[in-house]
């Protein structure tokens, strides 16, 4: 089966976990994303969600960025430790000594857990044999983990895929050997490297690797609804379960799944609380980034946050043709304060019309 298994009418199973001596309070993780789940990203999940992430991961950090002390690494490092806790730093590379050098640089940041991304699909990445290409490398990703779990206090952790491709489907041989090699827990995204983002996460697999090894696995791959994060919580041996690209459409995602465990309903995202989400994504963006890279980061929220709305589509024209963020809030917040049909006719027509220069 690889569709998620369903919730049905089981009793949720949703309970905190350890990594490591690290409590998870939730069994809820906000995938690494790159590009897009910085500091203030997270920060932004974690406030729509109202807490209910149990852990947070940082975007890929380059261990060529780290070790040569580059700014681009360096903000992938930035965190807010009272707002972000605990966080996951994730590393990538290749070459064992400069993987050690990262993770305790990584560890000096106060960060509560490593994670080492075997994952990545990305040629660059992988043509340096980091990312997804240590799945074909065994060898060096055990000894990438024994030597990074020697050198930092913190627990580590890998994140995998399901293989390489369909011919070598070899999560569960790698789980166990990053689990004897001293990772404490292990993240499996459903999917191969040669599938990228298509298809569907075998979840079968995902359940699979968790029966194999002692230290909890934590499933990816697909789950957009409480309904489908409980169903794999319940009836799979998963520890938690990890949302990537829902959690960019729906930061409230987390504590909906919370409510719904809790046996309530979702919580209903206001047009208000949407638009208070959104401004804190950009002050918050605004504290750390030069004003001019902050239209670019909203707009990548708000192209996916606003999917499936009536007009959201006219929304994002709108806001892909502004320069500031004060302008894109004019029409953001016009938009979402549109109650009625005649009202939301009316903001079309004045985004139709409008010259954008
Ligand atoms: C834009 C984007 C960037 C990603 N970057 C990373 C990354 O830096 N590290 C990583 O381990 N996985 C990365 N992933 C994979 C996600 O963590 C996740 O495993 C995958 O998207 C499946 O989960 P989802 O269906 O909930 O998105 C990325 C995925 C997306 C869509």
């Amino acid at each position: 089966m690889n569709a998620p298994f369903t919730l049905g009418d089981a009793r949720p199973q949703f309970a905190p976990f350890h990594i490591g001596p690290v409590p998870i309070a939730k069994p809820l993780v906000l995938a690494p994303m790159s590009g897009v789940t910085d500091t203030a990203f997270r920060q932004m999940v974690q406030e729509a969600s109202g807490g209910a992430v149990g852990l947070l991961v940082t975007e890929f950090v380059s261990i060529e960025g780290l070790t040569r002390q580059n700014m681009k690494a360096a903000l992938r490092l930035a965190f807010d430790p009272e707002r972000e806790h605990p966080l996951s730093i994730q590393i990538f590379g290749g070459e064992v000594d400069r993987m050690v050098q990262a993770a305790q640089m990584a560890a000096d940041t106060g960060a509560a857990i490593v994670d080492i991304n075997c994952g990545c699909p990305a040629p660059k990445v992988v043509r340096r044999g980091g990312g997804a290409e240590l799945m074909r490398n065994c060898a060096q990703l055990e000894a990438i983990v024994e030597q990074v779990v020697k050198a930092v206090s913190i627990p580590v952790t890998v994140k995998i895929r399901a293989g390489w491709d369909q011919g070598s489907i070899n999560a569960i041989e790698v789980a166990k050997r990053c689990e004897a090699a001293g990772a404490q827990a292990i993240a499996v995204h459903g999917r191969t490297r040669a599938q990228m983002y298509t298809g569907r996460a075998d979840w079968e697999l995902v359940a699979e690797v968790a029966r194999s090894v002692r230290v909890p696995v934590i499933g990816s791959g697909d789950i957009t609804s409480p309904e489908a994060a409980l169903g794999v919580l319940t009836h799979s041996p998963i520890r938690g379960v990890m949302i990537g690209r829902a959690a960019i459409m729906n930061p409230w995602i987390f504590g909906q799944i919370a409510d719904v465990a809790a046996g309530l309903p979702a919580r209903v995202v206001s047009p208000a609380e949407r638009v208070r989400i959104l401004r804190l994504y950009s002050d918050l963006q605004s504290q750390r980034m030069p004003e001019s890279v902050v239209p670019g980061r909203l707009k990548q929220v708000l192209a996916r946050m606003t999917k499936g709305f009536s007009h959201g589509n006219l929304l994002r024209e709108r806001a892909m043709r502004v320069q500031t963020t004060a302008e894109m809030f004019d029409w953001i917040e016009s938009f979402f304060a549109a109650q009625t049909a005649v009202e939301l006719e009316a903001w079309c027509q004045r985004a139709r019309t409008k010259n954008p220069d």
